[in-house]
């Protein structure tokens, strides 16, 4: 068993490997000065346990594993941000571990609005270093399929299989997609494929708000640059960024929307169950496939 840090280095050091995989949401109801308590001689020591009843202190909560949460209770509001530049007496290293923050969101904004194609978009995502998530990602996950396509799908996040192809969609969930595609005559090379996030977040854990907002400006530019006549919000997270909204995505399902891009032109788009949900949860299987041919309706609408 590894032994919980106690001293004010050690935990500075852990709240900075915290910051610096993303994990910057504290998630206690109040702030706890986990330093004053470091320093505070142990009780253990003094009597046991059994006469001396102590609280026990809640083990810090970390994101479940992401496992495209449709469906799943909302999440928590955010609580106090963990930041080592906040922690008194924190040690030198640990305080450039800052997490992603407005600055970052800014140049974001500026190099996706900047890119006149999606070559140079595509370059722009690799040369921004802004995101937290690509220290730890192997590749950058930009799109699959047709950028001529008049279908776009856009889901949350790469997962370890798509990190390693550097392609959206190619793990199981992906296989389930395909045969979502084909079900209604299509393929990947009639569709065009991306994600909100593009580098995988460590563990599948869910992208936290920051990491989302700076993600943010480079799938909307992404969506301006191909310009496809329908989007398909594949699980929540995809429609809640793209389509404003704080609905859950049960409720949003089979019902049009629309994204509107910078420019001010509205897209079409169909939020529908995540394939990664639909694993887990086989009998909404029709329920997507419900919103395929309404998808596949579109289409054929608009020519
Ligand atoms: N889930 C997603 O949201 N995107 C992928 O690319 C793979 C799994």
């Amino acid at each position: 068993m590894i032994a919980a840090p106690s001293t004010p280095a050690e935990i500075a050091e852990l709240l900075a490997f915290y910051a610096s995989t993303g994990v910057d949401d504290a998630l206690e109801d109040a702030p706890v000065n986990r330093f004053a308590e470091a320093s505070r001689p142990k009780q253990t020591e003094r009597a046991p346990a059994a006469a001396t009843p102590v609280r026990e202190s809640r083990p810090q909560e970390i994101p479940s594993p992401r496992s495209d949460q449709d469906g799943a209770p909302e999440r928590q509001a955010p609580s106090p941000r963990l930041d080592a530049s906040n922690i008194p007496d924190a040690p030198a290293r640990a305080m450039s571990a800052t997490v992603p923050d407005e600055a970052q969101a800014a140049l974001a904004r500026q190099m996706a609005a900047s890119a006149s194609t999606l070559e140079e978009l595509r370059r722009h995502m690799e040369a921004f270093d802004g995101c937290n998530l690509k220290a730890t990602a192997k590749h950058l996950v930009f799109a699959d399929g047709n950028p001529e396509s008049a279908l776009m799908l856009v889901g949350e996040a790469p997962g370890r299989d798509e990190d390693i192809e550097g392609l959206p969609f190619v793990g199981r969930s992906g296989r389930l997609l395909d045969r979502m595609l084909a079900a209604i005559g299509l393929d990947r090379t009639s569709v065009y494929i991306a994600n909100v996030i593009p580098w995988r977040p460590p563990g599948n854990r869910t992208p936290t708000p920051h990491e989302t907002e700076i993600c943010r400006p480079f799938i909307e530019r992404q969506i301006e640059l191909v310009n496809p006549k329908v989007l398909v919000n594949l699980g929540g997270p995809s429609a809640k960024t793209l389509l404003n909204t704080s609905e859950g995505i049960l409720r949003l399902r089979g019902n049009w929307r629309a994204h509107t891009t910078a420019s001010g032109i509205a897209i079409p788009a169909m939020p529908t169950l995540h394939p990664a949900y639909l694993l887990r949860t086989p009998a909404h299987k029709k329920l997507a496939w419900r919103d395929f041919l309404e998808v596949k309706a579109k289409l054929r609408a608009i020519g």
